[in-house]
């Protein structure tokens, strides 16, 4: 687990671009894993400038989201399908149909995570996956207590993810109790797991995935067990952790042979 530590969320998001970028330049057929949420906002509009302004090509990129509300429609303001469009799709040219995200409205929802995990499998796995974390240290819609192998299936959310997300659903449209998520398993096979945290609502789950037990009940500490997970984080997020000047050594005095970004 590679901790870096930003003063703040927009120099964290600007390290996540890079990383991405360059992802993009090395593999231009990269597949790579989405988030929605707060969290990779700032990231997507970096991402969509450098399109516009740099050349950052997406036309042979694959994408594959973590999850979307079961029960709402693709068009409805809160559905991730919509963030994804209004955020980042309709300012980069990943092609329509290399874009994938969970059908909240499947009429058959066991065949439709299978048919998720094939398609994963069949672009040829995740290069690499953003991720944020819930305040109660979820990954994608895994909430605690998920199976450390689960792959994509639904998933009932807890009281507390509900609440944090009640500021996207207005109109007293209330949150979803159910998601389709990719499942734990699925995200570890990713070859890079980029996890993004934010904010000192996020500081205690932080903590616990990076320096706590790995544990079905801090899903996001499973990232323990991947062999290239890089944790980017803003101070407030990182305000809890116990090793933060060992992280920051780290960071600073990388040899020239291990720098990746
Ligand atoms: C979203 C997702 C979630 C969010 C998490 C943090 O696709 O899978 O795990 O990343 O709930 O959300 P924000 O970024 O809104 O704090």
């Amino acid at each position: 687990m590679e901790v870096i530590i930003l003063p703040t969320a927009a120099e964290a998001s600007e390290i996540a671009a890079r990383l991405v970028a360059r992802q993009i330049r090395e593999k231009p057929a990269s597949v790579l894993g989405l988030a929605t949420g707060g969290t990779p906002c700032k990231l997507y509009e970096l991402l969509a400038r450098m399109h516009h302004s740099n050349g950052l090509d997406f036309s042979r990129v694959t994408s594959f989201n973590l999850d979307e509300y079961v029960g709402i429609d693709p068009t409805h303001p809160a559905s991730y399908h919509r963030f994804m469009d209004e955020n980042f799709f309709s300012k980069v040219n990943i092609p329509r149909e290399k874009i994938h995200i969970p059908d909240g409205l499947t009429k058959d929802v066991p065949a439709h995570c299978a048919a998720y995990e094939q398609a994963i499998r069949d672009a040829g796995g995740i290069d690499l996956q953003i991720l944020g974390l819930g305040s109660d240290g979820h990954l994608g819609f895994n909430e605690p207590g998920s199976s450390l192998v689960s792959r994509t299936r639904i998933k009932t959310l807890t009281a507390r993810t509900r609440s944090d997300n009640e500021r996207f659903f207005t109109g007293g449209m209330e949150v979803p109790h159910h998601t389709i998520t990719m499942g734990l398993g699925t995200i570890m096979e990713s070859r890079i797991c980029l996890l993004l945290a934010f904010g000192e609502g996020k500081a205690r789950a932080v903590a616990a995935s990076v320096e706590g037990p790995v544990t079905a009940s801090v899903p996001g500490s499973l990232l323990q067990f991947h062999p290239r997970a890089k944790l980017l984080l803003d101070a407030e997020a990182a305000s809890l952790l116990t090793r933060t000047e060992y992280y920051q050594w780290v960071y600073k005095n990388k040899p020239a042979w291990q720098i990746d970004l």
